[in-house]
């Protein structure tokens, strides 16, 4: 069974908040799904993955210093995270305040490792990005998110 991480960082509930709908729907794909805050998380942990969502809450626009850390420290794995499906999400202060480029800045570490990250030309079209706790309509975006990703894992890994 094809088995995907999903590891946040969060200082106030409303990332960890998100990262447990996300967890959620995954497992609802049938899906085995491990949720873990990032200090749980060591750069080797992630190779046992098909795939890895990553949360952050947006710290002047970019992900938290935390989440930063693991990718950094990920350079020692570097090249064995090649054609994993990675996905990205965020909770912020407010709309445009800096969502997209967190959730972007994550995605671009995720492409310098080979990941495969898929679009959306629905809406949330780089990754969820939510003001707060998110709305009801953030929590369908995340559930649909994880539903996409689950649905590219388990194309990849037939
Ligand atoms: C150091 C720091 C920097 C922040 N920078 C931003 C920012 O640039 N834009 C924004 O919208 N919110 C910013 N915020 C607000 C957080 O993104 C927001 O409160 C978020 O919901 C916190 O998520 P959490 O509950 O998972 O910790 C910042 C908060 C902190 C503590």
């Amino acid at each position: 069974m094809a088995k995907i991480l999903v590891v946040y960082y969060s200082r106030t509930g409303n990332t960890r908040r998100l990262a447990e709908v996300f967890a959620e729907a995954l497992r609802e794909e049938g899906l085995e799904v491990d949720l873990k805050s990032i200090s749980e998380v060591k750069p080797e942990d992630l190779e046992a993955y098909d795939g890895v969502a990553v949360g952050s809450p947006t710290y002047y626009g970019l992900m938290a210093s935390e989440v930063k850390k693991l990718i950094d420290d990920s350079v020692k794995i570097h090249g064995k995270l090649d054609g994993k499906v990675g996905a990205a999400f965020t909770s912020a202060g407010g709309y445009s305040t800096g969502a997209e480029t967190t959730i972007l800045s994550i995605i671009l570490s995720m492409l310098i490792h080979g990941m495969i990250v898929q679009g959306d030309p629905e809406d949330y079209h780089y990754g969820v990005a939510v003001k707060g706790r998110g709305g009801k309509s953030d929590i369908e975006a995340t559930r649909r998110k994880a539903k996409r990703m689950a649905d590219l894992v388990k194309k990849l890994t037939s």
